[in-house]
């Protein structure tokens, strides 16, 4: 399905060949993201499949940009989903698998109810899928019904929505 966000979003992002290795084709959403109604279009695109929730993920760091516009949307909060030794403790952790090594994601463990709440997770690229099912592993552990996820761009040929489930998977464009 073409929708104005999904045609907002192939014709703005950038493509960077062997970046950040070779082989790698990078997907750079900033001209998304810096377009006034390419914003406008994906925040509350991605808004929209999280109707049920009662508050929103955001992940560390290209997924702030989205979470905080798309909470604002919805009438929610926002909580980050930080990369490593960004928190002060007590935090909960959530190791991944990087393509090389692993790597962890936090969250504060003091200030934030977690328990019950209904949690639309938001991220700008699905690759893998690590990352998105490392937190929502994270926010599930913490007590929190994750009750879907919402990113901008799917790399379909990674595989990485097969590896994701915690509920509907919403995504408004997508590369083989
Ligand atoms: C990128 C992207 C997603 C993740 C997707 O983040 O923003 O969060 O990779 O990859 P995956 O599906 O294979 O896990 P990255 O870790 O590069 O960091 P950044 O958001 O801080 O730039
Ligand atoms: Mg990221």
């Amino acid at each position: 399905t073409v929708t104005p966000a999904g045609l907002a979003v192939e014709r703005l992002t950038r493509w960077a060949d062997d970046f950040p290795t070779p082989g790698v084709r990078f997907a750079d959403l900033t001209p998304v993201f810096a377009d006034a109604e390419g914003l406008r279009l994906v925040i509350d695109a991605l808004a929209e499949a999280g109707r049920d929730a009662d508050v929103v993920a955001g992940i560390d760091a290209r997924g702030f940009l989205l979470g905080a516009g798309v909470a604002l949307a919805l009438n929610t909060g926002v909580i980050a989903v930080r990369k490593a030794g960004k928190l002060p403790p007590p935090v909960h952790r959530q190791s991944y698998a990087l393509e090389y090594g692993t790597a962890e994601l936090e969250i504060s463990a003091d200030g934030i109810a977690l328990a019950g709440r209904r949690v639309l997770v938001v991220d700008d690229v699905l690759a893998t899928g690590g990352t998105l099912e490392a937190a929502a592993e994270l926010l599930t552990r913490c007590g929190a019904e994750v009750v879907g996820a919402a990113v901008v761009l799917e790399v379909e040929a990674l595989g990485g929505r097969k590896r994701w489930n915690h509920g509907p998977l919403t995504t408004l464009g997508s590369v083989q």
